[in-house]
């Protein structure tokens, strides 16, 4: 579907105006544009005078996210260039993951038309490469996404490239380091793409039962242990949150389990447990959704997409400890047979929770997994990631994640991870009056608190599963999906927090 797995990857150590390139990008920060010597002289001097030109002519004042393209017409061995503007970020934004610089990597990949395109870092420190490198890796793969499926052939809008050269200073090319981490770039840019082609599935196609046998697909090519459950074995589980939700569907749940088991004593250390939402389509059940809140609805299984596609590099990097991805998968319908309101449902652990909103949905499966993952495998940590709640998009705007949890190393560690990662998550207090709020008259919780600190309650009603596990809760209802493209982000599925995940991974230390 996406194609950008099909695209080479290169470090190139060349000089980069003697690149013959479709495209020869460079960031450029807003004084630099000044800078009487520079790289940016010798690129004006080899095309006449014509860049400085055209840099006054457009008023390019390298603002973040401006972009300068020029026809090179025979002067330079690459056939155009372009300016990225990076405002005052002369280092690329290296304190916010080189964001920045992948954002702006992401912008050449849509202004190229073929053939290679070549990247230049900005001017760093030697021990910045790696990670600079990365940062284009991904930026320039993942910005030349697109979702073409639902597209017929004769309007499928090309490949923007075929082959990406990742330019860095000449000693720098061959070390293993920078190699290592284009690698990784490009692999986390893969999984990425696989996340975003699930998340883009109309729900009808991307149903329980198909997002199961992806999920055990990409296990069976990473190599790692799957197991898919059924609504009989969800029920001998005694996952009675999971069932209400389920019942009103005419597909049937799937609860699927993936596992990264290292070699030898080291299987045995307490594992790392990231479990995913998985609704695939949210009507609201008998709580029903208006349509223009349903429409977007077929993304509520976004965070299950994030997980397998992070296992699937976890595979690949291969941690000396356990790492488990799970997700249940259902949807969440009305119908005649669809739990209700005032419905009471008892958990996997046995608490007693009174449904006061079939549309408080994601938190009900959640309360099961999050229970049963904290009985089953003891976890060193244990991070879920959901599309949980309108009311994190109304704290935190529509593409920072919300990130609560107790305080504690496992949300200190997701925290760092997204910075590393360049993923915009933001910590949201687990306000501890709010909990009085999920009390229920007729049963130990009931699944829906006030309208005001939505996001907080939920978070609540998870801890209240999660019980003494170290854990971390990552409410990515506003960035899992884009309105409109920005950077490398195209319109639609994100992909979102499989670079996180993947980052925390690599950090963890195994106890
Ligand atoms: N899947 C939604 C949350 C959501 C909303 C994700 C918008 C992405 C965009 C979730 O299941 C839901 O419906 N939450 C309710 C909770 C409420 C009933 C307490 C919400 O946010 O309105
Ligand atoms: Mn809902
Ligand atoms: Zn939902």
């Amino acid at each position: 579907m996406s194609r950008t797995e099909a695209i080479a990857v290169d470090v190139s150590g060349a000089a980069p105006l003697s690149i013959r390139a479709g495209l020869l990008a460079i960031p450029v920060a807003a004084g630099e544009l000044g800078d009487r010597r520079g790289r940016l002289r010798e690129l004006d001097r080899r095309l006449g005078g014509h860049l400085l030109a055209a840099v006054r002519a457009e008023r390019f004042e390298a603002k973040a996210g401006e972009l300068l393209v020029l026809p090179t017409l025979g002067r330079l061995p690459a056939e155009r260039v372009a300016l990225l503007g990076m405002g005052a970020r002369a280092d690329g934004g290296e304190e916010a993951g080189f964001e920045p610089l992948r954002m702006a990597a992401g912008r050449a990949a849509r202004a190229a038309r073929g053939g290679l395109l070549a990247v230049a870092l900005p001017e760093l420190a030697p021990g910045r490469i790696a990670a600079a490198a990365r940062a284009v890796a991904e930026g320039a793969l993942l910005g030349a996404y697109r979702f073409e499926a639902y597209r017929r052939e004769a309007k499928r809008a090309p490949r923007p490239f075929d082959r990406l050269a990742v330019v860095v200073p000449g000693p720098q090319a061959r070390a293993a380091e920078v190699r290592a981490a284009v690698e990784l770039g490009g692999a986390l840019a893969g999984a990425v793409a696989w996340a975003r082609d699930l998340v883009n599935l109309g729900p009808s196609e991307c149903t329980p039962t198909r997002l199961a046998s992806a999920a055990a697909r990409l296990a069976a090519d990473a190599g790692l242990e799957c197991t898919v459950r059924g609504p009989r074995q969800i029920a001998a589980l005694g996952m009675g949150m999971f069932q209400g939700v389920t019942r009103g569907s005419a597909e049937a749940p799937r609860l699927v389990t993936l596992v990264h088991r290292p070699r030898g004593a080291a299987a045995r250390r307490r594992p790392v447990v990231l479990i995913g939402k998985a609704i695939t389509f949210d009507s609201g059940g008998l709580s029903l959704k208006p349509t223009e809140s349903m429409v977007t609805m077929h993304s509520d299984m976004a965070g299950s997409a994030a997980v397998v596609a992070a296992m699937k590099v976890v595979a690949a990097l291969a941690p000396p400890f356990p790492v488990v991805g799970l997700f249940g998968a259902c949807e969440n319908m009305p119908g005649g047979r669809a739990y209700k309101p005032s419905d009471v449902l008892t958990a996997f652990d046995g608490q007693t929770v009174e449904v006061t909103n079939t549309d408080a949905e994601g938190r009900l499966v959640l309360g099961d997994l999050l229970a049963w993952a904290a009985a089953t495998w003891k976890p060193a940590a244990m991070i879920d990631v959901a599309t949980l709640t309108g009311a994190c998009m109304v704290a935190l705007g529509p593409t920072t994640a919300g990130l609560l949890g107790p305080d504690g190393p496992v949300v200190d560690a997701v925290a760092a991870a997204a910075r590393r990662a360049g993923e915009d998550v933001w910590r949201l207090p687990l306000v501890e009056a709010l909990a009085e709020q999920l009390k229920s008259e007729r049963a130990d919780l009931k699944n829906t608190g006030d309208r005001m600190g939505g996001a907080i309650s939920a978070a609540h009603f998870l801890a209240a599963f999660a019980r003494g596990t170290p854990w971390a809760h990552l409410d990515i209802a506003g960035p899992s999906h884009a309105a409109k493209e920005r950077g490398y982000v195209p319109a639609g599925g994100t992909g979102f927090a499989v670079r996180t995940l993947v980052e925390f991974v690599r950090g963890w230390k195994p106890t």
